[in-house]
């Protein structure tokens, strides 16, 4: 017997932030962007963004960071759901987006990604495409190198501008530290400081590292620790030297290792398990170094529906 399932009238999906493990960059292209190795894990802090139909495009955001997220056309979770319609040739697509936000703004989390892989996802369901994951990850790419990552999920290798995924042999759950900074770092900025930094240098072609291989099949947060590494963060440090002190305070406090973020200003601290991080936080908050302090685990899901969509 056929049923007819009713479309829902609205969607919740839930898409990670992520931390680079490993970010090696590479010489620029003729595109304008770099040529990138990264190993991306996701963390377990989320966005939630929820899509319901609506005569018109819409877009808010709830939680600390709102002020800083556009409200209009060029909010890249606009940009997901109308590239997904024109994609798909989806009629009266218009949706309302409402973003709850935890993850920061411009921060190097990849913040702005996660929302618009939880916009592909949810508009999926939402308009009934069932799309193939080739097909998202495909349309992910075309709004930003971490979109596809976002959607996925776990711990990948990326490549060409940081959307060509590759998986990663990898075990464990790794313990992060977060010192997150009020104010957000542009990520172009950060890329031109690097060309700054390096030019009349030859910059060899990017690859992951042996050593972050081999840490992350083990399953030692010791060896991962001593395997982060990220050519942004000179150049991050150079636009904000303020978070050297961060990086100090945390090897001081006993991190395993300690990194930038993606472009940053985010300073990731790994940790070899749940009370070390909470001491770590502790230590952080009281040292007056850091404007705020956040844990989260990973590696965890990328993009993904919650239970419930509310139905017509
Ligand atoms: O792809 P996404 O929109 O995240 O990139 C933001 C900016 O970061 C790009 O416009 C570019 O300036 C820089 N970028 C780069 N090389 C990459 C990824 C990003 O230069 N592989």
């Amino acid at each position: 017997m056929n049923t007819v399932t009713p479309s829902p009238r609205s969607v919740t999906v839930r898409a990670p932030a992520k931390v680079n493990c490993e970010l090696r960059v590479g010489p620029m292209g003729s595109d304008g962007f770099h040529e990138l190795s990264t190993v991306f894990m996701a963390v377990g802090l989320f966005d939630e963004v929820t899509v319901t139909r609506s005569d018109r495009w819409s877009v808010t955001t709830t939680g600390p960071y709102a002020a800083h997220v556009p409200d209009g056309d060029d909010n890249l979770a606009v940009r997901a759901a109308r590239l997904l319609a024109r994609h798909m040739r989806v009629p009266r697509a218009a949706v309302s987006i409402r973003i709850d936000k935890v993850i920061p703004v411009a921060g190097g989390m990849a913040g702005g990604s996660a929302d618009a892989a939880a916009v592909l996802v949810a508009c999926d369901h939402l308009w009934g495409l069932r799309m193939d994951r080739e097909e998202l990850l495909y349309l992910a790419a075309e709004l930003g190198s971490d979109v596809p990552f976002c959607l996925a999920g776990g711990i990948a290798i990326g490549s060409g501008r940081g959307e060509r995924l590759a998986p990663v042999l990898a075990r464990g759950t790794y313990h992060w530290v977060f010192a997150l900074s009020s104010e957000g770092l542009s990520t172009p900025s950060v890329f031109a400081e690097f060309d700054r930094q390096t030019a009349g240098s030859r910059i060899p072609q990017p690859e992951p590292s042996p050593a972050m291989m081999t840490a992350l099949r083990s399953g030692d947060p010791e060896a991962l620790g001593d395997a982060l590494i990220n050519d942004l963060q000179e150049p991050a440090l150079s636009l904000r030297p303020g978070l050297r002190a961060v990086l100090d305070a945390g090897m001081e406090f006993g991190a395993l290792g300690g990194i930038v973020s993606g472009s940053g200003p985010t300073v990731a601290f790994l940790t070899g398990s749940s009370e070390h991080a909470l001491d770590l936080c502790v230590a952080l908050t009281a040292s007056g170094v850091v404007d705020q302090v956040t844990r989260a685990k990973g590696p965890v899901h990328g993009a993904q529906v919650l239970a419930g969509p509310s139905r017509d």
